[in-house]
């Protein structure tokens, strides 16, 4: 039985006091979610990480915070990069690992994603690993090799009863432009097919909104999304994790 996880991956948007502002509006929202059914994840820039532990501490067993990121190191010399340790300090459950946007402006390498998704699972930490097509590789008809490849290569000796994987095409995230839910649903089914374990639990990502979550969470092999700019407006995210399959 897979569990559907609603994350919302707040970028780098919203300082300390909107953060704590927003989970004022979005925590009386999700009162009537099937909580059994379900978990809201929450991911907010690091600054953030520390308040928001605080305030929704003990209030709620449904509600919990990921970071965007880790690192594979405890410590060190590794500026701008946070310890899977700092993270264990303030209670958040998962790390989204191999985003687009780290892979494209900081040209983080299958590798790379590969030592953070480890080190979270080494951490007791969930990661959320991206993959996903660029347009140009989806034009060439390269979509599925290339995420056969981030597949395998960032997965590598990764545990896959504590993962999540979120199937995001590049070309859709921030744009408006939804991957066809059917279309969506193939891809996660082959990477369901590609990890070999029916139960891991893969989301689709890029421009989810509040008019197409009902058919996306309605596909058979979609097991939640990560949703970016629809997550910032938390009345809009309350209907996103509100979802009904059509
Ligand atoms: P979007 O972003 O919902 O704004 O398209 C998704 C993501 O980057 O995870």
């Amino acid at each position: 039985m897979r569990k559907p996880v609603i994350a919302g991956n707040w970028k780098m948007n919203m300082t300390c006091t909107e953060a704590i502002e927003y989970m004022r509006v979005l925590i009386p929202l999700l009162n009537d979610i099937p909580k059994k059914d379900r978990e809201v994840v929450i991911a907010p820039p690091f600054t953030a990480l520390y308040p928001l532990s605080e305030f929704i501490r003990g209030k709620n067993d449904y509600l919990s915070l990921s970071s965007q990121n880790v690192h594979w190191e405890d410590s060190g010399a590794y500026t701008a990069e946070v310890s899977p340790l700092m993270l264990n300090e303030l209670s958040v459950k998962c790390a989204i690992v191999g985003h687009s946007e780290p892979r494209k402006y900081f040209s983080e390498s299958d590798e790379q994603i590969n030592k953070r998704a480890k080190s979270a699972q080494d951490h007791q930490l969930i990661p959320i690993v991206c993959v996903g097509e660029t347009f140009q590789q989806r034009e060439m008809g390269e979509a599925e090799r290339v995420i056969r490849r981030q597949i395998e290569q960032g997965l590598e000796g990764i545990e896959v009863k504590k993962l999540i994987v979120a199937y995001e095409p590049i070309w859709a995230i921030g744009t408006g432009k939804t991957c066809e839910a059917n279309e969506a649903n193939r891809i996660c089914g082959l990477i369901r097919k590609w990890i070999g374990y029916e139960d891991v639990i893969i989301q689709y990502g890029g421009s989810v909104k509040s008019n197409n979550i009902d058919e996306i969470m309605s596909m058979s092999d979609i097991d939640g999304v990560l949703v970016g700019g629809a997550s910032l407006d938390p009345t809009n995210f309350a209907r996103i994790a509100n979802y009904e399959k059509i």
